[in-house]
């Protein structure tokens, strides 16, 4: 049962206004690595520094940037650090999916009064560029969202950083914003999940699918997807179904070691170049086979793009009631099969691509054949 529930999309419930995605934090055995890999192969921009000669003793972090997306990378140097002892148990991760809001106190009262477990106490980082408000509550598994306020602030990132840019010269491939955060959630807890979103956030369910939706020959999973009043925040919710094989989600949870982010949807206006310039620069792709190709247009109707190029780099249509979307997965972006990236342009299309997921999930198996946990 796939149920967009199109007209309460534009009611907003919101429990506080969120204006979108403030940052996305992830914890990394070796932040200074993983920097070069974001800007070398995805086009992110160095923008800000926070490490012990700036007065950080036990943590780094580099903030890097391409448009509205903002990446923070944290590693720490003692291994009894709590950054450490997350990265060892659940390998680099995201951490913090971080929400820009108008008033973090606020946001953060409202939500632990609505049942939120709080993660950390509002509070306030000032330097000479002004002021910036956090407060955080938790989400699935050790993931944190951070409310930032920064309307009384001008620098670079937040105070504790100071501006860095990149030594080496930087080739943007197109990212423009995110789209949308999935996370990946324990058999049973999907609705727990989305219950929270809608209970403490105000979000309103936005689609449903269930394991008839999204099955192959061998595995299944369920999905239900979750939106902000003004739609700039999606995050939908997967949870394994039982299948013949074991699930991609399930493998994730194996590796992850507990719920946590699968993967973050970043926004192109042309999917073609971008997605060029990230095979040139060394970005692993799912790959989907060319017969997918062959009934295409047949599935999706007139499409402004050529097949031709579409084929050659592998890129998936899908189309909806509101306009079709364009969208491709990388592989896993870390050692552990766990978080990877989707890249997506929509032309009008407000959905996820189901008419893709069972080419997909097969491509997908075809990776856990490999890795021997299918
Ligand atoms: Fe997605």
């Amino acid at each position: 049962m796939d149920t967009l529930i199109k007209n309460e999309k534009k009611t907003n419930t919101d429990t506080f206004p969120i204006n979108g995605t403030d940052y996305v934090e992830f914890y990394v055995g070796n932040a200074k690595q993983a920097a070069m890999y974001y800007q070398a192969a995805f086009g992110y921009e160095l923008v800000a520094y926070r490490g012990p000669e700036t007065g950080s003793r036990e943590t780094v972090s580099y903030v890097l940037q391409q448009n509205k997306i903002r990446l923070v990378l944290t590693s720490a140097y003692h291994p009894e650090h709590e950054i450490l002892k997350h990265v060892n148990l659940h390998g680099d991760g995201v951490k913090v999916l971080a929400l820009w809001v108008d008033d973090a106190e606020d946001a953060f009262n409202k939500a632990v009064e609505r049942g939120a477990k709080p993660s950390f106490e509002p509070h306030t980082l000032k330097d000479e560029d002004g002021e910036i408000k956090l407060a955080g509550i938790h989400t699935y598994g050790e993931t944190i969202h951070t409310f930032v306020e920064r309307k009384n602030y001008r620098g670079v990132f937040m105070p504790g950083f100071i501006p860095k840019t990149s030594t080496r010269k930087v080739e943007p491939v197109g990212l423009k914003f995110v789209d949308h955060c999935v996370g990946n959630v324990e058999l049973g807890q999907m609705n727990r999940w989305i219950k929270f979103y809608q209970e403490v956030l105000g979000f309103k369910l936005l689609i449903t699918f269930d394991d008839k939706d999204i099955s192959t020959k061998y595995t299944a999973l369920m999905s239900k997807v979750v939106s902000n009043g003004n739609g700039y925040i999606k995050f939908p919710i997967n949870e394994p179904a039982k299948g013949v094989k074991k699930s991609q989600i399930e493998e994730y949870l194996d590796f992850y070691k507990s719920a946590g982010v699968q993967h973050i949807a970043v926004a192109t206006d042309d999917i073609i170049k971008t997605v060029r310039q990230l095979r040139a620069n060394g970005v692993d792709f799912l790959y989907v086979p060319e017969t997918y190709y062959n009934d295409l247009l047949d599935r999706v109707g007139e499409i402004e793009e050529s097949i031709e190029d579409l084929r050659e780099q592998n890129i998936l249509v899908d189309r909806d009631n509101e306009g079709y979307l364009l969208q491709i997965f990388t592989k896993p972006v870390q050692d552990r099969p766990t978080l990877f990236y989707e890249i997506i342009q929509r032309k009008g299309a407000q959905s996820f691509g189901k008419g893709n997921f069972k080419a997909l999930f097969e491509a997908i198996e075809r990776e856990q054949e490999l890795r021997g946990t299918l």
